[in-house]
């Protein structure tokens, strides 16, 4: 019987803690143009800092003399049980921060029971994910593709694979205006990060006229814009797949009301970090018009500016099912590899269950009843 409050990593061996301290280490470590990808947010990154100031706008109001003595993490997802109430973030171009890069993410979350979201854009392909961490749970984000065929070619891979859910994000159909990387003339794509789910399938093989390096390129630049992706193409994609379907990028309550009309399985309330529009609402801001609108008919989860384990209290609180993280662990993959991540998980976690408990909740369900108050 593990004890759910001592899971973290030793204090003795120097890793950081707190978010602030593992993205100035990163920094230390990074080449600036690396660093920049992944920190930065859009345009003016009013986004990227309101996602982390919205958590500290709300309090928690705890309640106590509640036997908090034995908690239970687990949350049930689309059919699936896991041990904890939080993903891994679709994070692309992985080997930037280190040259195992997903492989490293996918065994760090397969030894937690984390589900390990893979990114279209990834360094290596869904089947060397699937074989460096076998049977641990692991969904797909797609980018949709400009050529359908392609889309639905990679998703009957992650299905054949053994991925869990399909997360389809839609609040990227052109890529948002980043102005670091424009100021260190940074395109991760030319670098040659992200290309493995690309050069290993046969649709996309077969839209080549060229082999060459800058036609590959070119061409998947192509596929990734697709601002023409509508609700009509989720009937159709959903004859494709018998996998559930997550929308990721919803913050409108009318869109996950759509979601719900037009069969979608689950929706992320996100704004991707703040790398896309700028100036759109944080996600913590965003959820209780969600969560009310879609008023238990699906899973709602939320991303965006998670940092700590009082910010995934605060979010099941106003109504999220689970959360995801992307930055927290990419900064511990950057540090240490798979060990890196694992450190990042163990302190989010017993930092997790510390908070609940004093919070006092027993399990994710009293979590979503706890009081929380704007300030
Ligand atoms: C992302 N994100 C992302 N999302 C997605 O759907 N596909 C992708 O390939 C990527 N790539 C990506 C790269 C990098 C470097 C970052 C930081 C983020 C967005 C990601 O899934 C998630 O929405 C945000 O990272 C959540 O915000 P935090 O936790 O980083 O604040």
């Amino acid at each position: 019987n593990q004890n759910p409050f001592t899971q973290s990593i030793e204090a003795t061996d120097n890793f950081p803690y707190g978010f602030a301290e593992l993205e100035a280490a990163a920094k230390e470590k990074l080449p600036t143009p690396f660093f920049g990808y992944i920190q930065s947010g859009a345009s003016g990154e009013e986004t990227l800092r309101n996602n982390e100031a919205a958590f500290e706008k709300y309090a928690l109001v705890p309640r106590f003399l509640n036997d908090v003595s034995n908690l239970d993490t687990s949350i049930e997802l689309l059919g699936k049980t896991y041990d904890h109430p939080f993903l891994l973030a679709p994070v692309g171009m992985l080997k930037m921060a280190d040259e195992e890069a997903e492989l490293a993410v996918a065994k760090a979350a397969a030894n937690y029971h984390v589900p390990f979201i893979q990114s279209t854009v990834s360094t290596y392909s869904i089947e060397e994910i699937e074989a460096a961490a076998k049977n641990s749970p692991k969904w797909f984000q797609l980018y949709w593709s400009r050529d359908e065929k392609v889309s639905y070619s990679m998703v009957n891979r992650a299905e054949k694979a053994g991925y869990d859910a399909i997360v389809l994000t839609v609040d990227t159909f052109i890529l948002g205006f980043r102005e670091e990387d424009k100021r260190n003339q940074f395109s991760p794509l030319k670098k040659g990060f992200g290309k493995a789910n690309y050069e290993t399938d046969e649709a996309f093989l077969q839209s080549l006229s060229e082999h060459t390096d800058e036609a590959v390129i070119q061409k998947i630049v192509d596929h990734l814009y697709h601002p023409h992706l509508s609700w009509n193409h989720i009937a159709e994609l959903k004859k494709r797949t018998s996998l559930p379907i997550l929308l990721k990028g919803i913050l409108h309550p009318e869109d996950a009301l759509l979601a719900i009309e037009n069969g979608i399985d689950g929706i992320i309330v996100s704004n991707h970090g703040g790398r896309q529009l700028d100036g759109v609402i944080a996600s913590l801001d965003a959820l209780p018009a969600v969560a009310k609108a879609v008023s238990g008919k699906l899973p709602v989860l939320l991303d965006s500016g998670i940092r700590r384990g009082t910010d995934i209290v605060k979010a099941l609180a106003l109504g999220a099912d689970a959360v995801l993280f992307g930055r927290p662990f990419v900064y511990g993959l950057a540090l240490e590899g798979q060990r890196g991540v694992e450190k990042v998980l163990a302190n989010l976690i017993q930092e997790t269950n510390v908070s609940l408990t004093l919070a006092g909740a027993t399990d994710i369900a009293s979590a979503k009843r706890m009081k929380v108050t704007r300030i």
